[in-house]
């Protein structure tokens, strides 16, 4: 087998994603299906565990079949199955990792658990659909992971080398986005939600604090989150509707300014060459500008479609760890908890 040309099945299914893709060289993607959960949990407004593992059981099969179809494969033509085996839900992980644990005994293929941060982090060696295929992340590389779940400051001296450096104290970049949207009687998820309607707003119309927690490099964005419901509380009296456009831009304008303020900082006093950016929030049209056209070291952010959660950065970071000699048996349980720092 030729390991440099090694095909990887990924399969997610760490949250509201159920997910199967087939990549090449942890590059080219073959194929990438994400069947998305967002239409069942927007009537309760987030996430219901019980709701989205019974929703991934209906749904794996038939999208890992339909992705080895799209790639013109049979499960014998690949040459290793990754599966992400956490962080995440429960009982989400258990259904991606039994399906994976399933063909790797019928097929003989090695199994290989992948971080669900991690493959973040690789989403930014896959190739997009552009003509010409994005740079290749150069070591020491800062990254900012930014999702529903995680806001991490991480430095990557060499591939499946983390040293994580900072963390969000309460809540998630992504979890502030989808509290203040439904505060601001947005729809399910906040995220996209509140980049669109701030595109009429001026970032500029209310000064919402910025939590820099000088000395370290951890995040909050609890006491944004509390200040934009207070000046909720306090117009609502009125008789004008809310501004939404502006409390939105303005609460944008807060999590972009300390999320590319906190990694160019980083960046400079680790000596990083390159920054990285990746996960959910990534997406964001603002955070994406602001990076940029204020970092004076290159910046990697792959495109929108491979933001959020998908299997193809599954396959890209399982093909890294298959490629640096790491395996793991059908013993493997799922690790709900596990911090990038235990990789
Ligand atoms: O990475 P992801 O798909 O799932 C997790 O691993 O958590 O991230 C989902 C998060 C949600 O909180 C969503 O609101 C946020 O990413 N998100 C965005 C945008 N698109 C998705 N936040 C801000 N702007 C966006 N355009
Ligand atoms: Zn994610």
């Amino acid at each position: 087998m030729e390991l440099t040309a090694a095909r990887v099945l990924g399969i997610e299914t760490s949250c509201d994603e159920t997910a199967a893709a087939v990549v090449e060289s942890g590059r080219v993607i073959l194929s990438s299906l994400v069947a998305s959960q967002v239409d069942l949990h927007a009537q309760f407004g987030g996430i219901f565990p019980e709701v989205a593992s019974r929703q991934h059981v209906r749904t794996i099969h038939p999208i890992v079949t339909a992705a080895l179809q799209e790639a013109h494969l049979d499960l014998r033509e690949v040459e290793a199955i990754a599966v992400t085996r956490g962080p995440g839900l429960p009982g989400s992980l258990v259904v991606g990792m039994n399906t994976a644990k399933g063909l790797a005994l019928g097929s003989g293929l090695p199994l290989i658990g992948v971080n669900h941060l991690e493959a973040h982090i690789y989403s930014a060696w896959l190739q997009g659909d552009e003509m010409e295929p994005a740079p290749v992340p150069e070591f020491p590389l800062l990254a900012l992971i930014v999702s529903g779940g995680h806001t991490e400051l991480v430095l990557m001296t060499d591939h499946l080398q983390y040293q994580r450096l900072g963390a969000t104290l309460d809540d998630a970049a992504g979890e502030a986005f989808d509290k203040v949207g439904r505060l601001l009687g947005l729809p399910y998820p906040g995220g996209p939600a509140i980049q669109r309607v701030s595109e009429t707003g001026d970032p500029q119309a209310f000064d919402f604090p910025r939590a820099w927690l000088e000395e370290t490099w951890n995040f909050s964005f609890s006491g944004l989150k509390t200040a934009v419901l207070r000046e909720v509380r306090r117009l609502e009296g009125r008789v004008q509707a809310l501004p939404v456009s502006h409390l939105a831009a303005s609460f944008q304008a807060a999590v972009v300014e300390v999320l590319v303020g906190k990694t160019l900082r980083a960046a400079q006093t680790f000596k990083a060459k390159q920054i990285l950016v990746a996960g959910g929030v990534s997406a964001n049209r603002a955070l994406r500008k602001a990076f940029q056209e204020q970092s004076p070291v290159k910046v990697h952010i792959p495109p929108v479609w491979l933001c959020t959660d998908n299997a193809a950065m599954i396959a890209a970071a399982g093909y890294f760890r298959y490629l640096h000699g790491q395996q793991d048996g059908l013993e493997m349980d799922v690790l709900p908890n596990w911090p990038l720092s235990e990789v």
